[in-house]
């Protein structure tokens, strides 16, 4: 058994954001859980940037700005009073990760870069070149160690453990040994991120995001809202879906179809190719379906993102990451040749009901949730990108926050109730191990477990 005042459960942005703040604040033990190894969480893969009005790019910028772009975004029902929370953080929220040592991109004046992005009425997508969110995941790992969170990697939820509307703990598995611990915690905070990888076909997700988190709060009693709101990126490669960053329109690159025509001329003339990701997506699946896709109008069909025009220097300066992935998933050169897309299972906007947006607490006592997993919501019917990794550093602060505050009133509960669910686990395994090749699966996990301790 373990025993931790704090424990965050993903490691992710908003999982590692979390736990730092939780740390941070002092006076309670955290622990950080994690089915991968931290720095391969799918943070990692958010390419484009991270929006704050922090007015470098643009000084008639504004967080008020930011808050209408975000509504509108959202299609009218994101949840205002947090989103004004959200836009009015994310400033301080994006400096923090500076001084924290992200190495952002810089403008000539050495500030932090910002390039325009879908939905925004100025260019204030924060970026570090394409590899945003993994430079923030790394800098943010640094961090989590220096204030001596405890890592427990490779250790998979199996069950959030309520009683009476409070929590009590959770049961995990540790993948390495195999072994079966339940964990008492006075509070919990999920960020076990999106579930993308419900969408076979084409996903941006990687295959870790399962949302296991989410079923595992909906077996507890916590709801699930918004789970119908689910994001197309528009430009995922058209063979794999892997994300072909957004930023390679905020930087100029072209939607064409095969016709050679910038179609998004038809149905967002003002916007282009950075109108909002629903309408972009719908118009290139709009684009197939009339015939005017390359490919016939199929599964594998699919338009064009030409990059061409932007030439080799800024390709290699803004978007290397790009070009690496289109080398080697689609055989082409973006340098020199247009890039194959088609819209791409990217983001959940619904998740796990957060019912106060300025802790992330959820309707049980001790808790809270942020990020993909969880839906404030922020983000509505339609999330604008870079705002998903400001949502993961504002909320992973301010749930890390909560969940601290809430660990120094609270006791722990009903402990019982966690050993209790472990045995039953192992129960379940027991039963599961006799009905197939039980012992030859038994002898091998405890030569594993021999070999690891
Ligand atoms: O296109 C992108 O770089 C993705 C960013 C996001 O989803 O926020």
């Amino acid at each position: 058994m373990l025993k931790f005042d704090v424990l965050v459960i993903g490691s992710g942005g908003a999982g590692m954001r979390a736990a730092l703040e939780a740390s941070r604040q002092g006076g309670v033990s955290v622990a950080l859980m994690t089915k991968m190894f931290p720095t391969r969480s799918a943070t990692g893969c958010a390419q484009g940037g991270i929006n704050g009005a922090l007015k470098n790019a643009d000084p008639n910028d504004s967080i008020e700005k930011h808050f209408f772009d975000t509504v509108k975004g959202s299609d009218y029902l994101g949840d205002q009073d947090a989103i004004e929370f959200f836009t009015a953080n994310a400033p301080d929220c994006i400096r923090e990760l500076d001084y924290f040592g992200v190495p952002f991109s810089r403008d000539k004046e050495g500030r932090i870069a910002q390039r325009p992005f879908g939905g925004a009425s100025s260019p204030r997508t924060c970026y570090s070149a394409d590899k945003t969110g993994l430079v923030i995941l790394h800098t943010l790992y640094e961090q989590c160690l220096k204030y001596n969170v405890k890592v427990l990697q490779e250790w998979y939820l199996l069950e959030l453990v309520v009683d009476q509307g409070k929590l009590c703990g959770v049961v995990a598995l540790e993948l390495k040994t195999g072994r079966i611990v339940p964990i008492i915690a006075k509070a919990v905070v999920m960020a076990t991120g999106g579930a993308g990888r419900m969408y076979w076909l084409r996903t941006t997700n990687p295959f870790a995001s399962t949302g296991d988190g989410m079923a595992a709060c909906l077996n507890a009693g916590i709801a699930l809202k918004d789970p119908e709101f689910v994001q197309f990126h528009p430009t995922g490669l058209a063979g794999t879906g892997i994300l072909m960053s957004e930023a390679s329109r905020g930087e100029g690159g072209y939607l064409i179809n095969n016709k050679g025509e910038r179609f998004m001329q038809r149905y967002a003339p003002e916007k282009m190719e950075l109108a909002t990701r629903d309408l972009v997506s719908q118009a290139i699946e709009t684009e197939i379906k009339e015939g005017r896709g390359f490919g016939g109008a199929g599964m594998s069909a699919y338009v064009q993102l030409d990059l061409r025009h932007l030439g080799r220097e800024k390709i290699l300066e803004r978007l290397p990451q790009i070009r690496e992935l289109a080398i080697a998933f689609e055989q082409v050169d973006p340098i020199e040749q247009p890039i194959p897309i088609r819209p791409s299972c990217h983001y959940s906007m619904g998740g796990i009901d957060v019912v106060d947006y300025r802790t992330c607490a959820t309707a049980v006592e001790g808790v809270f949730a942020a990020g993909e997993c969880s839906c404030i919501s922020i983000h509505g019917a339609n999330r604008l990108g870079g705002n998903s990794l400001a949502d993961i550093v504002v909320f992973g602060k301010f749930a890390g926050k909560g969940a601290q505050a809430c660990a120094l009133e609270r006791s722990f509960h009903n402990e019982g109730a966690v050993l209790e669910a472990a045995k039953a686990w192992e129960a379940k395994r027991a039963q599961a191990l006799a009905r197939t090749d039980g012992p030859t699966v038994a002898s091998i996990r405890d030569r594993l477990a021999e070999a690891m301790w």
